[in-house]
């Protein structure tokens, strides 16, 4: 696809030469996440970071990502803090705002509403999550992720398999992921979940179009038995009509130490687009996994920032003007791994 000066609302945009453009800017981007140089290639830009939905890694991650470029974030959190609350539409928001900004990121809980912003924006508009529909962003880093865990293990892409586990027909992350895995070759994909809460046919069929061998179970031991990852994610409460009827499904796919132990094979790794739900009820991913090194969590998170570096680099068309703008750091920099 033209990066520069594109919206990227959904992963349909993408093929497979994309993906490996966007990985390719992502790694070049590490020493400036882990602040062994800066860049000022978007000094001047403004990134307009507009999120009607909670959010605390995509909405952060987007603002560092800009401000490691060198550019400025402005934000909107809430519905109560915007003049959406006093009945201005979508259409208008978008007029006015794209005025402010020279890319927005943006996250709402209705589907296609990031799309429909788009289409009155003056520019380009990433899509942050637009209710259960899509989180094209953070498919591209956990495919990222994917990648480098199978490569640290001298494996690749095609040919691996995967669990997808929890609320599997309102999770935006495992939505955009399974159309992701559909450009790549002769992939597993395992899917647990209760029986109401099963991926939507459109994704499975997307699997099942290109080959890949689909699993459907709502047994987590059987699941998780045979593959190189497992990814948890949590029942996405605010989707439900109440509180009580997500309290149903809360709970009853958890992966613990001891669980990993018995069912796993050695070195399945962990995965978790997070938060991950802690509280005792639900608890989808135990907190004596933290010690366990083949937990991705953490470095999928870190990994945001740069694929969302690469993104903004692509969109901005600044890729070659990087490094020209760079220097080394002034600061005593400590970032443990
Ligand atoms: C996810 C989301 O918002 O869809 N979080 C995230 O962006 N990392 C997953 C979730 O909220 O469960």
């Amino acid at each position: 696809m033209q990066f520069i000066g594109n919206h990227i609302l959904s992963v349909d945009q993408f093929e497979r030469g994309d993906i490996e453009q966007i990985f390719s800017v992502a790694d070049k981007m590490e020493h400036y996440a882990l602040r062994r140089r800066v860049t000022r290639v978007l000094e001047g830009a403004i990134l307009g970071n507009m999120f009607f939905e909670p959010s605390t890694r995509t909405r952060v991650s987007f603002g560092c990502a800009f401000n490691l470029l060198g550019g400025e974030v402005r934000e909107t959190t809430g519905f109560k803090v915007s003049a959406i609350s006093k009945g201005e539409s979508l259409y208008d928001t978008a007029r006015v705002l794209s005025g402010y900004s020279d890319v927005i990121c943006m996250r709402h809980p209705v589907p296609g509403s990031v799309a429909e912003f788009a289409a009155a924006s003056r520019v380009p508009v990433i899509n942050g999550g637009d209710g259960a529909n899509e989180h094209p962003s953070q498919a591209l880093l956990d495919l990222y992720t994917i990648l480098k865990e199978m490569r640290h293990k001298g494996r690749e892409l095609d040919g691996f398999r995967i669990s997808m586990i929890g609320d599997l027909k309102y999770g935006r992350t495992v939505h955009s992921l399974t159309k992701l895995l559909a450009l790549y070759k002769n992939i597993t994909v395992t899917l647990v979940s209760p029986k109401e809460l099963q991926l939507p046919e459109e994704y499975v069929e997307r699997l099942r179009s290109v080959g890949h061998e689909v699993v459907v179970s709502s047994d987590l031991s059987l699941g998780i038995g045979h593959v190189d990852i497992v990814y948890s994610t949590r029942i996405q409460e605010e989707r439900f009509a109440s509180k009580e009827e997500a309290d149903i499904y809360r709970g009853k796919f958890r992966l613990n130490q001891a669980i990993y132990t018995k069912y796993c094979e050695p070195n399945t790794v962990i995965m978790h687009p997070l938060p991950r739900d802690s509280r005792s009820e639900a608890n989808e991913l135990d907190n004596d996994l933290n010690q366990n090194p083949n937990l991705a969590i953490f470095r999928q998170a870190d990994n945001g920032v740069l694929v969302r570096m690469a993104l903004f680099a692509m969109i901005l068309g600044v890729v070659d003007q990087v490094d020209t703008c760079s220097r080394g750091v002034n600061w005593y920099h400590r970032r443990d791994v």
